[in-house]
């Protein structure tokens, strides 16, 4: 492990008013192609990615990446404005949804006959008397009632008519993931996962699916001009970005990292994920979570040591004994609240790792954004992410250029406003 980190104290002054005020984290209508065939609630929205491209005079031979592309808001937007782009993810379901939509290669009309052929079989079948059902490990992973018991079984009729082999088969099982969750499942997403209280007893899979591939024939045909702009993913932890790319090959960063809160990331996806075949197990699911930057302590494992990465940042520091503190004069003793304060350094810590491996990959006077969160969830401490990140990027060599607000959110612990940031950074090369 390299060397740890001191603090440095001279932060810009974050930013009183944001640029994108009342359009701030929506899908725009005219944005809506590609972007639209998966997306989940922690996605950004393309125009803020548009917006720092420009600003970073971004041109047809830069290359962007993000390091943490989640769904691939930033490859697409990137793709659709003829840059090349990078990405890397860490979670298989969102990897295989940014590969998918960063493929603009097949023939829209191709896929919208192999999908009719596949719909027209199935639609001639009934329901047998005994349902197809997952196996119980799987079961398992998902919350119980994500799914009612006809619409899983159609949804695995489908899966099996896709098949695995074939050029079409990436995008038909996007467009089944798409429609999964809140459409075939009974998922609600407020921000935190959970069921609607009314269950689906049946749902018209095969004419949401089709609807879905309609929709992704019309946008392909729509960007088809762009389809050779070379856009890659990767599927690997970010905390080692050096070992995924070249030296120096990166002209810029647009990304949104985990913020630090109580969400578990991984259930975002989980049905999905399940139904897809991307996890099965529980040894599958926590062989994934251990590659995720510990935002939460439900992704924190005992020999976890990222935290050494901030050892001697004094301000994480003071943050993570309030923390600890509150828990002792509160009596909280349950497992996750004692590592409440734990996933603070570990947080940090995996964040100063990601930063400071990528100083290799990226080209002197390289630009970065990086979209965060301030975070209130640990028993109501405030931890300003923004502000540390730019501390931390600052003694790592980084110049902090400044800091924008993003938007604002309520927070649900104290309704308190939080405030979303992005910082940007300048790498000026190795001195
Ligand atoms: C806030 S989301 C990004 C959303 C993305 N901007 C979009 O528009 O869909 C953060 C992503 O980082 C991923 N992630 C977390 N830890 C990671 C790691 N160590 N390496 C790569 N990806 C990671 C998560 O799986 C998640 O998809």
């Amino acid at each position: 492990m390299s060397m740890a980190i001191a603090h440095t104290p001279d932060t810009p002054r974050p930013s009183e008013e944001s640029r994108w005020v009342g359009s701030e984290n929506s899908l725009l209508p005219e944005d809506e192609a590609v972007h639209r065939w998966y997306r989940f609630i922690l996605s950004f929205p393309p125009h803020l990615v548009r917006t720092y491209a420009t600003e970073f005079e971004l041109t047809h031979s830069s290359t962007l990446l993000d390091p943490f592309c989640g769904t691939g808001t930033t490859l697409v937007e990137a793709k659709k404005c003829g840059i090349s782009s990078v990405g890397i993810e860490a979670a298989p379901m969102a990897h295989f949804a940014s590969s998918v939509k960063t493929d603009w290669c097949i023939d829209p009309g191709g896929l919208v006959k192999n999908a009719k052929k596949l719909a027209s079989s199935l639609n001639r079948r009934g329901l047998p008397r005994r349902l197809r059902t997952l196996s119980s490990e799987a079961s398992q992973l998902i919350l119980a009632d994500s799914i009612s018991p006809v619409p899983l079984h159609r949804t695995l009729d489908l899966i099996d008519a896709i098949g695995d082999t074939g050029e079409f088969v990436p995008y038909e099982r996007l467009a089944l993931a798409q429609i999964l969750p809140c459409k075939v499942g009974n998922l609600r997403f407020g921000p935190e996962v959970g069921v609607t209280r009314y269950k689906k007893e049946d749902a018209p899979v095969l004419d949401l699916w089709m609807s879905a591939i309609h929709a992704i024939a019309a946008d392909l045909e729509e960007v088809n001009c762009n389809s050779a702009v070379p856009s890659r993913v990767i599927l690997a932890d970010s905390r080692s970005v050096a070992e995924a790319l070249k030296p120096r090959s990166i002209d810029a960063v647009i990304t949104s990292p985990p913020y630090p809160n109580e969400k578990d990331y991984t259930r975002t996806t989980r049905l999905e994920s399940v139904i897809l075949g991307f996890m099965l197990s529980r040894a599958e699911l926590q062989a994934y979570k251990k590659t995720l930057v510990r935002s939460n302590t439900r992704t924190v494992y005992r020999d976890d040591d990222d935290d050494c990465w901030i050892a001697e940042h004094p301000e994480i520091h003071r943050i993570a004994e309030q923390i600890e503190n509150r828990r002792l004069q509160l009596g909280k003793t349950s497992g996750f609240e004692r590592m409440y304060h734990r996933v603070v350094g570990l947080y940090f810590g995996g964040m100063a790792k990601h930063l400071e491996q990528l100083k290799r990959v990226l080209r002197p006077g390289a630009q970065l954004a990086y979209v965060v969160g301030d975070q209130a969830s640990y028993l109501r401490v405030m931890i300003r992410t923004g502000q540390l990140l730019g501390s931390i990027a600052q003694d790592l060599g980084y110049e902090l250029e400044r800091i924008d607000l993003f938007r604002t959110r309520p927070s649900t612990v104290t309704k308190e406003l939080l405030r979303e940031e992005v910082l940007i950074l300048r790498w000026p090369g190795d001195k």
